[in-house]
């Protein structure tokens, strides 16, 4: 783990070589949610996780809760790392941060994964349930508005044949402090609507979502990709939000693919072709 201050905690997830692709969680989550899909990607793509602020390792740093400050928290940290481009990967909450990444750091992201997201701002009466949430969990110092959150980010079939994801999601939520709860309600509240970043943004760009989303559901998939200049779909079946976790292998596989796709642009055609 690398921490310093202002700067987020990183994690090596896959050694490999090359342009790595940066992996941001989903809420109330931290990089623990993508260790099995990157393990399964395929061996020499490099990936690295990063904590969210006030998720996980990372501390809060004075850092406002807007989503472009994360953004340019997360490419600060990578730059200090030495990483000059990134193929950055998010699944919702992260997914959010990515894009704001693609608008504000556009020669550092080269590819962009897009996983049970959405690039649509909140309905009113979702942000005011955010923001109901933030002033509980922050009153009463308390994560019990979250802890129920396991049975809506996994789809049904993980309800049936994969129970041992519920406490394993719990524990992780168990893990994050109200304060850090608080801050990222508030931050994916004030977000605007980010569909245009997708229709400037040069790189190649892979949605995924669980065929059983009810948080982000395929219509919002669809959106982006028909938004994206150079998109790609991928449903995966019988998973809910939480694709990565759910089913990391076929997660892997797509991501593999937008890896294969920023690499296949930035290696120019060798003579005689
Ligand atoms: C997430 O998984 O990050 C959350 O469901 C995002 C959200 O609440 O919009």
């Amino acid at each position: 783990m690398t921490t310093t201050s202002a700067l987020l905690a990183t994690f090596p997830l896959r050694d490999g070589a090359g342009t790595p692709l940066v992996m941001l969680h989903g809420f109330p989550l931290d990089h623990r949610m993508w260790r099995a899909a990157a393990e399964a990607l395929p061996e020499g793509v490099r990936a690295i996780g990063v904590d969210l602020p006030g998720q996980g390792h990372s501390d809060l740093g004075g850092i406002p809760p807007r989503l472009e400050d994360v953004a340019d928290a997360v490419h600060r940290t990578m730059r200090e790392q030495g990483e000059g481009n990134a193929v950055v990967v998010g699944l919702s909450l992260g997914g959010y941060v990515a894009l704001a990444l693609a608008e504000r750091h556009p020669g550092f992201v080269v590819g962009l994964g897009l996983v049970d997201t959405k690039s649509t701002a909140d309905l009113d009466a979702a942000r005011a349930n955010r923001l109901r949430i933030a002033d509980a969990v922050t009153q009463a110092q308390t994560l019990d508005p979250v802890l129920s959150m396991p049975g809506m980010l996994l789809g049904t079939t993980s309800a049936e044949k994969r129970r041992n994801l519920f406490p394993l999601l719990e524990s992780w939520i168990r893990a994050q402090s109200p304060a850090g709860v608080a801050w990222a309600q508030r931050a994916m509240a004030a977000r605007p609507d980010r569909t245009d970043v997708l229709r400037t943004f040069d790189g190649p760009v892979s949605v995924v979502v669980g065929a059983e989303d009810q948080i982000t559901p395929l219509v919002e998939a669809e959106h982006m990709v028909h938004a994206a200049r150079d998109g790609a779909l991928t449903v995966v079946p019988a998973v809910g939000h939480m694709s990565a976790v759910e089913d990391p292998a076929s997660v892997a596989a797509a991501l593999s693919l937008l890896h294969r796709r920023v690499a296949e642009r930035r290696t120019p055609p060798r003579w005689p072709w």
